[in-house]
């Protein structure tokens, strides 16, 4: 493992666990793509270039050899202008007027470990062995234009990240119009793309269709990664499943605007690239000056979605997640937010975090409306102070009646937002995102400050420092609840304004780096309305996310479900709200509530005081339950098993590290009558072993687990649910 370079043929294999990739220098310098795919063994690969007078439509950069075209010839990191017709991931305006750039190679260096990327959030390793990255450097000597290419291959992690970084080496000013990521010209297009869609309370469905010839793309032009779309993009073979197949996977650590698209050309080639999107995106490179994508993690699996899911769940659970909180196992929370909505005072709060502490629970969450005059969402964002009518004796007060019940305390925050109806705006109406003269258009009655402003940085982390250190505060919900519009910044002159929502990213990463590592004891949870920001960008300050504002049980199958793709189980925070549901209206049972909730970070959003006894005794047995397993949930293997996007059931498992506890969920949506009998077949044990019923009577042999499956569904009704538990003997 790690990565070779052949000399003679200035040939680059990067190996990591279960794939290769291959790129070559060609005799001009430029970089061609040879291979990406199932491991190879190391050798000469170099016969892997094939190079074919194809159309006498292809220009050729070289008169004489007609086999050279950046038409035909597969590209590392492509440019336009110089005879490559297809989708570039590099666009540079120069002094002249001119975009065409070209790039030559330069030399490179391989090193151990993985060097740090500036400002961003990345995966990154522990001890140097873990990886080593390659830096290729190239250069557009006309241009006055360096371009790094790195590329790391983790050994223990089954992944490849990419990211580019160009500097201004010349006299004049550069802008760049576009800078992907990354770039993968993959050889034919006999392929299946998929995406994870949706909307606000409908996010991440996962949606398959084949490639045709022209552009398939996603895209957000939100300002953040959205509810809509998801950065993140893949092949797979045709027909692949969640155990078999070819899958090629392509995750953006990044939070804002981006675009992922294959572009099936007239060869019916393949170009898979993504990155931040060039969509109202500009940067002025000065000389000197240099400008550093987000990452791109490529996973590939041969064994279907389930073998990709995998990689990326142990990668970004492992080596992108950090602090205290990513190894630890997560509280069980109950959060007042559908429960009192903005009504409430000390002692309705004081009441559900008793109750909480009786039936088990560990941590009470403060959602919104404590701050300001917030009795509804039409103001005080920005004013981070107590609201003293609803709350007279103060926050560190209700903090010490919370916590005197013997529950810890966690409060809710939007700290990118500023309301118009609040102090901070009639200080500073030049705050928000905005253009001169134009209107600034509301969503849900507040604007987005402008976090690409050193002095709002450094306000939003002083009163966040404030409240923080005011009270014994354990876990923080970290909410951003509207997407931009007229995005522009009252600090940067006119040729930087397409600057701007990148440079939003940036401050809210560093605002959000220096947060966190000041309250290290402290659990983050993102959220963005729910899901709106789901993204591994976010993951790397915060080790979990709000997995969505729908808390409907058969909704959050999907929802949960389509999530785990990329994401792992510790990175989903999902509740038992109340019936019937906020967001839908449906009625489904508190056991099968729990048994969706309890497949991620348990909590409840609820008024716990207005249970009954039996309903309490429920909820007391659920905690007392989700404590046994949490381990195993938040850090065990996750296995889908049955897909609620093909039918009525879902299902998915756990499997601990040590290969000892096993939990495995089923679901049934709609009761049908006389229905086959069915069986669930289980996966990720071992078939040679015993497994003992937890709770129960029975020993199985592992074989006839997976090979034969266990029965289930065997009750009436709707929105059925069962949990079994089983122990390696
Ligand atoms: C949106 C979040 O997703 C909800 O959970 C809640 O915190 C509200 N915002 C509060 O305004």
């Amino acid at each position: 493992m790690g990565i070779f370079y052949t000399e003679e043929k200035r040939l680059f294999h990067l190996q990591t666990v279960e794939a290769s990739y291959v790129f070559q220098v060609m005799p001009t310098g430029h970089l061609t793509h040879l291979y990406y795919g199932k491991k190879l063994r190391h050798g000469d690969l170099s016969w892997l270039q094939v190079r074919q007078e194809r159309s006498s439509f292809s220009p050729n950069p070289v008169p004489e050899d007609r086999t050279i075209s950046f038409d035909t010839l597969p590209q590392e990191y492509p440019v336009y202008g110089t005879s490559d017709f297809r989708n570039p991931a590099l666009q540079l305006k120069q002094e002249n007027g001119s975009t065409v750039t070209e790039f030559l190679y330069t030399g490179h260096s391989i090193v151990r470990g993985k060097p740090q990327l500036e400002g961003l959030p990345q995966t990154y390793i522990e001890q140097e062995d873990e990886a080593d990255t390659l830096i290729i450097q190239l250069e557009d000597a006309v241009a006055g234009i360096k371009l790094e290419l790195s590329y790391t291959a983790y050994n223990h992690y089954n992944a490849i990240t990419r990211s580019a970084r160009i500097t201004n080496t010349g006299a004049a000013t550069s802008e760049i119009l576009r800078a992907l990521s990354s770039s993968v010209d993959f050889p034919h297009a006999d392929y299946e793309w998929l995406q994870l869609s949706g909307a606000w309370v409908r996010e991440r469905e996962m949606i398959r269709k084949p490639l045709t010839v022209g552009t398939q793309s996603v895209e957000s032009r939100r300002g953040s990664s959205s509810h809509q779309q998801n950065p993140f993009a893949a092949l797979l073979t045709p027909g692949a499943t969640e155990v078999s197949g070819e899958v090629f996977g392509f995750s953006l650590v990044y939070s804002g605007s981006f675009v992922a698209a294959a572009e099936v050309d007239q060869f019916k080639t393949t170009r898979l690239s993504l990155g931040i999107n060039p969509f109202e995106f500009g940067w002025q490179l000065t000389p000197g000056e240099s400008f550093q994508t987000p990452e791109v993690v490529m996973v590939y699996s041969d064994q279907g979605l389930g073998g990709m899911s995998r990689s990326y769940h142990a990668l970004y659970r492992e080596r992108l997640a950090r602090g205290k909180f990513r190894d630890q196992q997560r509280p069980i929370l109950v959060n007042n937010w559908e429960a009192t909505y903005f009504n409430f005072n000390a002692d309705k709060i004081e009441s559900i975090a008793a109750a909480g502490k009786e039936l088990g629970i560990e941590l009470f969450v403060l959602d919104d409306g404590w701050f300001g005059h917030r009795d509804s969402d039409n103001s005080s964002l920005g004013d981070w102070v107590v609201d003293k009518k609803k709350l007279p004796d103060g926050l560190d007060n209700l903090v010490k009646r919370v916590t005197d019940t013997g529950m810890q305390f966690g409060l809710w925050f939007e700290p990118e937002m500023i309301s118009p109806d609040s102090e901070l705006y009639k200080a500073h109406p030049d705050w928000c995102l905005h253009v001169p003269d134009r209107r600034r258009t509301e969503g849900r009655q507040q604007l987005v400050l402008d976090m690409s402003r050193k002095d709002v940085q450094d306000e939003i982390v002083r009163m966040i420092t404030d409240i923080l250190s005011s009270a014994p505060i354990t876990y923080v919900k970290w909410d951003m609840n509207r997407n931009m519009t007229e995005i522009g910044s009252a600090q940067l002159p006119a040729e930087r304004q397409k600057e701007t929502a990148h440079r939003y990213m940036l401050g809210l990463y560093d605002v959000m780096e220096r947060i966190t590592s000041q309250f290290p004891d402290i659990l983050f949870e993102s959220c963005s309305g729910g899901g709106g920001r789901f993204d591994p960008g976010m993951l790397y300050y915060m080790p979990q996310t709000w997995t969505s504002d729908n808390t409907d049980a058969v909704s959050r199958l999907r929802i949960q479900y389509g999530t785990s793709l990329v994401y792992p189980v510790s990175a989903m925070a999902s509740h038992i709200s109340a019936v019937p549901n906020h967001q839908v209206e449906r009625t489904t049972s508190l056991e099968t509530r729990g048994n969706v909730a309890m497949s991620g970070n348990f909590g409840y959003e609820l008024d716990l005081t207005k249970f009954t006894d039996e309903e309490k005794s429920v909820v007391a047995a659920q905690v007392e339950l989700y404590k046994e397993i949490r381990e195993l949930v938040q850090f065990g293997v996750f296995y889908r098993l049955l897909s609620p996007f093909e039918g009525n059931e879902t299902a998915w498992m756990f499997v601990s590290p040590d290969g000892v506890d096993v939990a495995v969920f089923y679901f049934r949506v709609l009761a049908e009558p006389n229905a086959p009998l069915a069986r669930l077949k289980l996966t990720g044990l071992d078939p040679d072993r015993d497994y003992a019923l937890v709770n129960g009577d029975g020993v199985y042999s592992g074989d006839a687990l997976m090979y034969a499956g266990i029965s289930v569904g065997s009750k009436k009704g709707d929105f059925h649910s069962e949990l079994h538990r089983f122990k390696r003997v």
